[in-house]
This record gives C-alpha cells, sequence and structure tokens, in this order.
C-alpha cells in the first residue's frame, strides 16, 4: 500500500469494505522505517492525568474539572493541534431549504449555509440536516464529519450538489467527483435519530498551501502570512467547523443540541476527537481508525509515528508547527493519546478499529483508552474495566468505548451495528 498519497485512505473505505488491508504494510514511509514488531515498540512512560502541573495530585472530580482539564486542553493546543480564535461576529446561517420531506416521508431535511464571517464571497460550509418526521420532542443526533460532499454522502437526490476539492487542488462539482458509500440515514431515522453532514474541505482544504482558501485565512492578523506555531493545523480547523455546525444545531428546535454525537474517519476521526475534547457542548464522540495523531499513543513505536505524520511531504499542515517538534523527542511531549481521551469523561467515547489497520496501531488505541480509565472513574463513569485486548468483533461499549472490526482501515457496514447500540445506550431518553 502506497502510503505517499494526499487524498485520505479512508474516502476509498469510508462505510465499505476493501481491500487495502491485504497488501503487505510498507517497511518506509517518508523516508522514515515503520515498526510492526511488538518486541520492538520500545519502554515508555506515560504522563500522568491525574497529577497537576505543580505535581499536586488530583483526588475528585471537581479538582480534574476545574484545574487538571484546562491544563490539558491548554498542552493539546499549544503542542498538537493549535489555539483556535471563537465563532467570528458575522457568522450568519441561511437556511436555503427549510422543511422539505424526504426518505419516503419519514424525514424532514434542511439545507443550511453557514457563512464563517459577514463576507458572503468568503469561505462557508453547507449543513444538511435531517430529522425523524414522527418526531415530537427534539431528538438527539448524530453529527458526521465527512471526506464527500453532502450530495455524496446519502442518498438522496434532493440535496444541493455540493463541491469538493480535485486532486488537481481546484474545486470540482460534487456530481463529477468519485461517490463513496453512503451513510444508511433511514436506520438512524427509525431509531428515533436525526443526522446531519458537513463536507470538511468547505472549511479548509486538505493539502499543504491550502491556507489562503479556507477558514484559517479570515483569522490572520494583518502582515501574517501563516499560523503561528501554536496556532492552528486543518484538523483543529475541521474540529472548528464541526463548533460552528453545533452553534447552528442549537438553534434548531427539532434537535436536542445536549445530545449531538460527533463521527469522523480515519484523519477525521482524529478530528472528532479534538472536536469533543475542545468543545464540551459535544455529548458523545465516535471515532473510527484516527491513529497516530489521535487516539493511538504516540510513545509506542508501532506503525505511524508523529514523525511520518509530520513529515514535510506528509501531513504538518493539518497540526500546529509546534507538534513537528516532537518528531525526535516522543519522551518529551507533554501529552499522549489517553490524555485526549481523558478530556472526553465524563461523555461516552468509542473507539473503532481494524485489527488489519496496522498502520494505525489497534493496540495501542486500546492501551490508550485503558490509561484514560482512572479519569473516567474519578467522575463517576465506566472506562474499559480490562487491560485484556478484546479480539477482533467483540465490542466492549461501556462510557469509554472500543470496537475492533476484522478488516482494515476505515468504516465498515458492522461498525453501524455498534455505532448505533452505543448512541442508543447513552443518547436515548427512555420514552
Ligand atoms: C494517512 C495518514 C493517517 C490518516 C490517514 C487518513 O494514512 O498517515 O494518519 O489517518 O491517512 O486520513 O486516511
Amino acid at each position: 500500500m502506497s502510503f505517499k498519497r494526499r487524498w485520505p485512505i479512508a474516502i476509498l473505505s469510508c462505510y465499505t469494505a476493501y481491500g487495502q488491508a491485504d497488501r503487505p504494510p510498507a517497511a518506509v514511509v517518508a523516508g522514515i522505517p515503520v515498526n510492526y514488531d511488538e518486541a520492538r515498540v520500545g519502554t515508555y512512560t506515560l504522563p500522568d492525568p491525574l497529577v497537576l502541573a505543580n505535581g499536586k495530585p488530583v483526588r475528585d472530580a471537581k479538582t480534574w474539572t476545574e484545574k487538571r482539564r484546562p491544563e490539558i486542553v491548554q498542552l493539546f493546543e499549544e503542542n498538537q493541534y493549535g489555539r483556535v480564535p471563537g465563532r467570528s461576529l458575522g457568522m450568519r446561517f441561511d437556511v436555503f431549504e427549510k422543511d422539505t420531506s424526504a426518505f419516503d416521508g419519514k424525514a424532514i431535511r434542511r439545507q443550511v449555509a453557514v457563512y464563517f464571517s459577514a463576507d458572503k464571497s468568503g469561505p462557508k460550509m453547507d449543513l444538511l440536516v435531517y430529522v425523524p418526521a414522527v418526531a415530537t420532542k427534539p431528538v438527539p443526533l448524530l453529527l458526521n464529519l465527512s471526506f464527500s460532499a453532502n450530495s455524496n454522502t446519502v442518498n438522496d437526490a434532493g440535496v444541493k450538489d455540493g463541491e469538493v476539492w480535485g486532486p488537481d487542488k481546484k474545486k470540482l462539482p460534487a456530481s463529477k467527483s468519485r461517490a463513496f458509500g453512503k451513510i444508511d440515514v433511514v436506520r438512524l431515522l427509525d431509531a428515533g435519530f436525526g443526522f446531519a453532514t458537513i463536507y470538511y474541505g468547505d472549511i479548509d482544504p486538505d493539502f499543504a498551501g491550502g491556507l489562503p482558501y479556507g477558514v484559517r485565512a479570515l483569522f490572520l492578523k494583518p502582515g501574517q502570512a501563516q499560523p503561528a506555531e501554536n496556532e492552528w493545523g486543518a484538523i483543529a480547523a475541521w474540529a472548528w467547523g464541526l463548533s460552528r455546525a453545533l452553534d447552528y444545531l442549537e438553534t434548531d428546535k427539532a434537535v436536542d443540541a445536549k445530545r449531538v454525537a460527533i463521527l469522523g474517519v480515519s484523519r477525521l476521526g482524529k478530528t472528532v476527537l479534538w472536536a469533543g475534547a475542545h468543545d464540551t457542548r459535544f455529548a458523545a464522540v465516535i471515532a473510527s481508525c484516527s491513529g497516530e495523531g489521535g487516539a493511538a499513543l504516540s510513545r509506542r513505536n508501532y506503525g505511524e509515528t508523529i514523525a511520518h505524520l509530520t513529515a514535510p511531504a506528509r501531513f504538518p499542515y493539518q497540526f500546529c508547527a509546534n507538534y513537528g517538534k516532537f518528531a525526535e523527542h516522543v519522551d518529551q511531549f507533554p501529552v499522549d493519546a489517553h490524555m485526549l481521551l481523558a478530556l472526553l469523561a465524563p461523555r461516552p467515547v468509542l473507539l473503532q478499529t481494524g485489527d488489519k489497520d496496522l498502520w494505525s496501531d489497534p493496540k495501542g488505541e486500546f492501551l490508550a483508552a485503558v490509561a484514560a480509565g482512572p479519569v473516567y472513574r474519578l467522575v463517576g463513569k465506566q472506562g474499559l474495566d480490562t487491560e485484556q485486548m478484546p479480539p477482533a468483533g467483540t465490542p466492549i461499549l461501556h462510557d469509554i468505548g472500543y470496537y475492533m472490526h476484522a478488516g482494515g482501515h476505515g468504516t465498515i457496514p458492522s461498525d453501524w451495528d455498534q455505532f448505533l447500540k452505543f448512541l442508543q445506550m447513552h443518547l436515548q431518553r427512555p420514552s
């Protein structure tokens, strides 16, 4: 498999089974050897999420929430994803389609243009929202961050044809781009959930040099050419876009904005983890194959490492510039993935991985989930409660959930059984 491609492998794999896992993993990526040998993972000590910067232990939920949690958020901002601005004062929601019946009367569809600033020629994103037509009360909702335009994410001819970034870094109509697997919205509606989706490229492009075309450019200070070393990369920008989508959902009376879960695959799995960590309004997170820079422990030298991720020809633009400084010094990284998961407490988080997706280090994700357990327990919630990694096909659906499918990178249709169960367990109210 080639790891040189700039375009997400999850694009090929989202929501469908695929064959890439059958090929042997690359031994060297961006000139850096890749370790797939458990015996050569190395030894490491994880930073303790329950010790304050001043060395004092965190013994109660209040100290966690008021003191330690903000310290860790700041460490991730400074060292991995970058700081972000708030919403701009000029932001506008244009509900260009209000209440259209969709999916044979099962859904009410709305389409909203979210203008990120008062300048309507600047970047904007299209938000597609469905709520069950039969709902009499505000519904919980799954907000999806997609590699595809809305019109290619669902099977509904009524959705406005979006635009996507093509391989030549120019926008093209979504109808002319490749379509991938679609999300089964009706299944969610039947279970009483609403569904919304946005296209990540509407927020910020996913290529080096994309800065001028996305939201980050809107917030550069006069004379500033690049975000500072501790300012947002593309992942923080996509996460910021999810928060702006939630700003809209808070205004939609059909939606219970206190029960909005977020879903993303691969680099967008990294994104939903950070979005949930940074914006506590999100009620739950489902991260599929988020891997390095997401839920996989960076200190474990297995599969992708910070060095691979931030190599100049790969994805440094997705993170703040400071992150690359830890490529050769992961022992000095002040945080690790277990602390990212801990930031989600007490809210539910489900990690979905694949047993053949070695590049993303499914075991590293499991170990991060185990190490986030003490924080969940401190706030009265249930971690994985085991240090034994379950085999493929065996879900653990506690407040921290872990599910490894048999197969490779991305989400396959059967993962949705677990997603739905997890959402129902945590976000549905008894009727
Ligand atoms: C590459 C990258 C991963 C990323 C993935 C994706 O494989 O190395 O970190 O998760 O692309 O987004 O598909």
